[in-house]
């Protein structure tokens, strides 16, 4: 993109909210007034709109919510750039409004994304985690022939409920690297190009809670989303079967998965979200057929770079040449 040359008064004034690459506030400076959060703070919701006072641009990692009531207080906001691909943080309604464009990182973080889906399946599935605190512990004495016996994974059923870029990704892996048969549920069917590259076959959300031998959650949180799988839910599932959450947060009802782990009605979990984090469920800490991880799925050097790269482009796109790269949203009338 090319450099503008602008004085102090004349350049934009942004925020960046959380800590992020000294060489992405670099590539910022070069174009904006910025003001960073080098102690990364978490800043309370007056906190944060105080800080955006007289700011055209945010960026932000996804936790802080831009509603109705922040865009009112902050009227020379004009962009929030989200290093995140989930948008549940934006009220797209409230910002269409306002005429502020919201962005997010599509793309960046798919592979990385899917990786570590795989990764929490195998552990969950092999009890990776759980074997190793007995190791650690000095409780391993001798070999016993089901000693951490687990749940097999290759040439098993995947059912993927939510399948864009991340859930497609998924399923390649599972079915041309793990040879599973992919049975996946979408609002929206898939191109039956992409259903045969997957090799996925769309199914209806009860065909898919009672036919795979695991499940992997991978569906953006929405209100319509919220305890998407609980009490009812689990019900239907196998108890042999494996439960993987690296959506969000609220789409499993956290307390009624903890009562079926530990009631043995499911046979482990590979969780990266929770609701209310960075608090998590205590029953979900309690039970030792769960693997628990504080919402790490993107986090390799390389993606994270990349999603803060991306998160900043759409601020110098649009905040100086009138087009992000990554909308979430276009508001009619935006924001001058
Ligand atoms: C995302 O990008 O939405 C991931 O959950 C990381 O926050």
């Amino acid at each position: 993109m090319k450099m503008e040359h602008r004085s102090a008064a004349q350049r934009p004034a942004i925020l960046v909210a959380r800590r992020i690459f000294p060489s992405t506030l670099q590539r910022l400076r070069q174009h904006f007034e910025v003001e960073a959060n080098d102690a990364d703070e978490e800043w309370s919701p007056p906190q944060l709109i105080e800080r955006l006072q007289g700011k055209a641009g945010v960026l932000l990692t996804g936790t802080q919510r831009v509603d109705a009531a922040l865009l009112a207080a902050c009227p020379q906001l004009r962009i929030a750039a989200n290093m995140t691909v989930g948008y549940n943080n934006f009220d797209l309604a409230a910002m269409d409004a306002a005429g502020v464009v919201g962005t997010n990182t599509p793309d960046v973080l798919t592979e990385t994304t899917a990786d570590f889906g795989m990764a929490l399946l195998l552990a969950a599935a092999r009890r990776v985690t759980e074997s190793e605190r007995f190791l650690r512990a000095g409780q391993w004495t001798r070999w016993t022939v089901d000693l951490f016996a687990g749940a097999e994974v290759h040439a098993t059923t995947l059912g993927i409920l939510g399948m864009g870029r991340i859930g497609q990704a998924i399923a390649r892996r599972a079915a041309h690297g793990f040879g599973m048969r992919v049975l996946y549920h979408n609002r929206r069917r898939l191109d039956p190009a992409i259903e045969a590259d997957c090799r996925a076959t769309w199914v209806d959300k009860g065909t898919l809670l009672r036919e795979a031998d695991h499940l992997m959650l991978v569906l953006p949180y929405t209100p319509a989303n919220h305890h998407i799988i609980g009490a009812a839910e689990l019900a239907q599932m196998k108890p042999s079967a494996v439960l993987v959450n690296l959506a969000r947060g609220g789409i499993v009802d956290d307390a009624a998965l903890a009562q079926a782990l530990r009631e043995g009605r499911l046979a482990a979990a590979g969780l990266d979200v929770f609701e209310g984090e960075p608090n998590v469920h205590p029953g979900l800490l309690e039970v030792p057929n769960v693997v628990l991880t504080p919402h790490i799925a993107s986090a390799t050097l390389r993606t994270r770079q990349a999603m803060a790269d991306l998160a900043a482009d759409n601020l110098i796109g649009y905040l100086l040449h009138g087009r992000a790269l990554t909308p979430v949203n276009h508001p009619p009338q935006p924001r001058a």
